[in-house]
C-alpha cells in the first residue's frame, strides 16, 4: 500500500458519535475524531480517517450522504502522516519531540527527537503511545535480545528498541516515504548500525524475541500467519493500531495461528494486545 486517502468527515458535534460510527462502517484502516475534547474549538466534530486509494470513492461518498445527510466531506491523498502539526508527546519516560523542539527533561527520561515529514511515528497518536509503553516494559522486564518493528513509519519503535538496548532490530515498512524517514532518524539517534530498514518480512532467520506490530486493521488480519513465524518460541508480538471494538476479531485470528493473548490494554477507542506463542509458560519472558 503506497499511500492512502484521507477521508474527513466533518459534522455538528452532537453528530460525532454517528459519524464515527459511519466511517469505522468504511472499512476504514485507522480514524482520528476531533471535538471540543480534542481542542477542536468550532463547536463541530471531525472524524479524519484513512483508508486504501483506489476504494470506490463516489459510492463511498454516496453512503456518507445517506447516513449523514448535509456533512461536509472532503478527500486528499497522502501518506499517513500525523506529523504536520507534531508537538511534544511524553509517554511515561520517553518524550517524542520534533527536531528543533525545546524540551526539557528530568532525570532518566528519553527523547526521540524524530523528523515526521512523511512518515506516521511522531508519537502523538494513541497506538503509537500504547507500543512505546510495551517496549518499555519489555526493556523493564529484561534485554530486549532481537526485534522487529512491522510498520515502522518514522522508525520510533525501531530506535526506542535499539536506545533500550536492543542487539539488532530489524525495522519494515510498505511505504518507501516511512522508510526512508526511519532510516534517517535511526541514524540520527546514532543506532543505524542497529537498526536495519527493509520493504517486506524477513523471510528466513532466527525469529525474533519481540515483534512489534503497530500497523492497521486491514494489513494485520492478512499477516496472522506471517507475523506468528516471526516470534521465538519464548517472544512477544505487540499487536496495534486497532480499534478496540476489533479486539475480538484480532484476538481470535491471531490464537488461531497458535499464539495467546496475555494482555489487551486500551487508550481511547484504540487497543493493544501483547500474545505470545501458546505452547510456552505464559511466565516466561523473551530471552
Ligand atoms: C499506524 S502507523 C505506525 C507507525 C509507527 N510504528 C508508530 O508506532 O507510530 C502504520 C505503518 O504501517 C505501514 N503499513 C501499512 N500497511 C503495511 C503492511 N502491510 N506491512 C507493513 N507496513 C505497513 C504504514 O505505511 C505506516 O507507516
Amino acid at each position: 500500500m503506497a499511500s492512502l486517502w484521507r477521508l474527513s468527515i466533518e459534522v455538528a458535534a452532537d453528530a460525532r458519535d454517528a459519524a464515527e460510527a459511519v466511517a469505522w462502517g468504511l472499512g476504514v484502516q485507522g480514524l482520528e475524531v476531533r471535538d471540543a475534547e480534542t481542542g477542536w474549538t468550532d463547536g463541530r466534530a471531525q472524524v479524519v480517517a484513512w483508508l486504501d486509494a483506489g476504494t470506490d470513492r463516489p459510492a463511498l461518498e454516496a453512503s456518507i450522504e445517506r447516513a449523514l445527510p448535509g456533512a461536509q466531506v472532503r478527500w486528499a491523498v497522502e501518506h499517513a502522516s500525523w506529523g504536520a502539526d507534531a508537538a511534544v508527546v511524553r509517554v511515561g519516560q520517553v518524550i517524542v519531540a520534533p527536531p528543533g523542539a525545546h524540551v526539557e527533561t528530568a532525570l532518566g527520561e528519553l527523547v526521540l527527537r524524530l523528523d515526521a515529514a512523511w512518515a506516521f511515528g511522531d508519537g502523538a497518536h494513541p497506538t503509537t503511545a500504547l507500543c512505546i509503553e510495551a517496549v518499555e516494559q519489555a526493556a523493564a522486564d529484561g534485554p530486549l535480545g532481537r526485534v522487529l518493528d512491522v510498520g515502522t513509519g518514522t522508525g520510533v519503535l525501531a530506535i526506542l528498541a535499539a536506545l533500550r538496548g536492543a542487539d539488532e532490530v530489524r525495522a519494515m515498512d510498505v511505504d518507501s516515504a516511512a522508510r526512508a524517514a526511519a532510516v534517517a532518524n535511526a541514524a540520527a539517534h546514532g543506532v543505524d548500525d542497529r537498526v536495519h530498514v527493509a520493504a517486506a518480512l524477513p523471510s528466513a532467520g532466527r525469529p525474533f524475541d519481540l515483534v512489534l506490530a503497530n500497523v492497521y486493521l486491514e494489513p494485520l488480519l492478512g499477516m496472522a500467519e506471517a507475523l506468528a513465524a516471526c516470534v521465538a518460541p519464548t517472544g512477544r508480538l505487540v499487536l496495534s493500531g486497532l480499534g478496540r471494538v476489533h479486539v475480538p476479531a484480532m484476538r481470535a485470528r491471531y490464537e488461531g495461528v497458535g499464539l495467546t493473548c496475555l494482555e489487551v490494554a486500551e487508550r481511547g477507542k484504540w487497543a493493544r494486545l501483547i500474545l505470545a506463542p501458546a505452547n510456552v509458560d505464559a511466565g516466561a519472558g523473551p530471552g
